[in-house]
């Protein structure tokens, strides 16, 4: 018999049961459901709402059900609809009357956000660690390149120089708002719902500042219309992985472009490539490609909950049930891509001579040629205009820059001397880029310094 059953002469249609019922996925809630629900049992025994013997009964018998489910003992069933009537009932069951004090002041739909905003504050902080140790992978990563010399590219053509190091310390920039994000999304939603009640608040004298107090919150909502309705934390959540999903899918296209023998540039380690069934020689980055496929799924629960909530009227609406599965899923996915991710990056291994070669072919320094003149004197734009005829000159030639001889030069522009071979040099162009953010070795180091003490304060934060 339903807990709700009273106003009803019929029982529910069976399948209707099934379609109602969350228990198959919000079952996973059922640690933060029973903290919740001590929490609220302990201030209704504080504030003699119900007797102090009472709670503490209640309490003791939560804890109970708590190890049973963990412990398996005890079935979640869809008979119950949700994780709130399962623990509920499997409450009265055991305390009888007792147990049925313990809804006192309350509604499952205050309840539902308490138990979601818990859960979901518990993830962010597991996302928030992965995300860290990923970075902490990345600064080393970093460390070991920061005199590899590759070509940076603008719409995938050659561009101008740069280096591996740089390159990486994008990425670590990209999850350094990541962070921040999550720990945004975490501050905004670390308000307890509980004592909204239904829609309306109660009448009985609750202490909603004691169970904020001790489930850690830092405060309390201020509007229990908006208390009950609110999944603007889910969504905020959501958007913040949809944008880790996005950086870690930039990131995998590039490792499967390098990995391309076109490229050549990385070679991931075989415990994190796969095989063909039919060629033999293959050795594909499926680990990478998939992370790059699960965005789009990630993006989907994003868009998946805010048409859920676009048009619903104030307050809870069932509707509102579909909340979970996207956001757990979404969840799980990134959390096991960092969990991919990091291993996969910390041991993948660069090719250093080749993302040389690849720098030495497609004019990178051309900037640098005119930037040469420049700095004799020239305006820029005529500089440019210089150098552009070189290039057209060299790609006749089917040389480089550094392999034009000085004459050549000069019949362009009488102010090239000896010293402009020196300008050319990549290295040299690299390192004269010390510009703050730019890829000069030096000013990489500074940029990895910047990333360890990031990763030291807001691991820091977590304690
Ligand atoms: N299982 C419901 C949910 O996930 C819990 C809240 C139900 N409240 C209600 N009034 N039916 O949203």
């Amino acid at each position: 018999m339903k807990l709700w059953s009273g106003r009803f002469s019929k029982e529910l249609d069976g399948l209707v049961n099934d379609f109602n019922s969350s228990i198959q996925f919000d079952g996973r809630m059922y640690e933060e459901d029973i903290t919740g629900s001590i929490a609220h049992a302990t201030m209704l025994g504080k504030t003699g709402i119900i007797a102090q013997s009472e709670a503490d009964k209640i309490v003791a018998a939560l804890r109970e059900i708590c190890n049973d489910i963990t412990a398996g003992k005890l079935e979640l069933t869809p008979d119950n609809e949700d994780i709130h009537m399962n623990v509920e009932t499997a409450l009265t069951a055991r305390l009888g009357d007792t147990g049925k004090r313990l809804h006192t002041a309350r509604s499952r739909n205050d309840q539902v956000a308490l138990d979601f905003k818990l859960y979901l504050k518990k993830e962010i902080l597991e996302i928030k660690s992965r995300l860290l140790h990923l970075q902490t992978v990345l600064a080393e990563q970093a460390k070991k390149y920061t005199g590899a010399v590759l070509p940076g590219y603008t719409h995938l053509q050659r561009a101008q120089p740069s280096t591996a190091a740089h390159h990486f310390m994008a990425y670590g920039e990209m999850f350094k708002r990541d962070v921040t994000r999550l720990e945004d999304c975490y501050a905004r939603m670390n308000y307890s719902p509980l004592g909204s009640g239904a829609l309306a608040g109660t009448t009985y004298p609750i202490d909603r500042e004691l169970v904020a107090d001790l489930l850690g919150f830092a405060g309390v909502t201020n509007n229990s219309l908006d208390g009950v309705s609110d999944r603007d934390y889910a969504i905020e959540l959501l958007s913040a992985i949809s944008m880790i999903m996005m950086h870690l899918s930039r990131f995998s296209e590039e490792m499967i472009l390098w990995c391309s023998w076109e490229f050549s540039y990385m070679e991931l380690d075989d415990a994190y490539s796969t095989g063909s069934s039919i060629m033999p020689q293959k050795k594909n980055p499926d680990i990478a490609e998939l992370v790059r496929g699960k965005t789009g799924r990630v993006y989907g629960s994003l868009m998946a909950l805010l048409t859920v909530m676009k048009g619903l009227p104030l307050a809870y609406n069932k509707d509102m049930q579909e909340d979970k599965e996207s956001v757990f899923d979404a969840v799980d996915t990134v959390k096991m891509c960092l969990d991919v991710f990091a291993p996969m990056l910390e041991t993948m291994r660069l090719k250093p001579q080749n993302l040389r070669n690849a720098a030495s072919r497609g004019f990178i320094n051309a900037t640098d040629c005119a930037d040469y003149l420049v700095k004799k004197g020239l305006p820029f734009r005529d500089a440019y205009t210089v150098v552009g005829k070189l290039v057209a000159l060299c790609i006749e030639k089917g040389i480089g820059l550094e392999e034009l001889p000085l004459d050549d030069y000069k019949a362009l522009c009488d102010v090239f001397a000896d010293d402009v071979y020196e300008a050319l040099n990549l290295e040299n162009c690299v390192n004269g880029r010390t510009s703050i953010g730019g890829p000069a070795e030096q000013e990489v180091l500074r940029q990895i310094a910047t990333l360890e003490a990031f990763i030291a304060e807001h691991k820091e934060d977590d304690k």
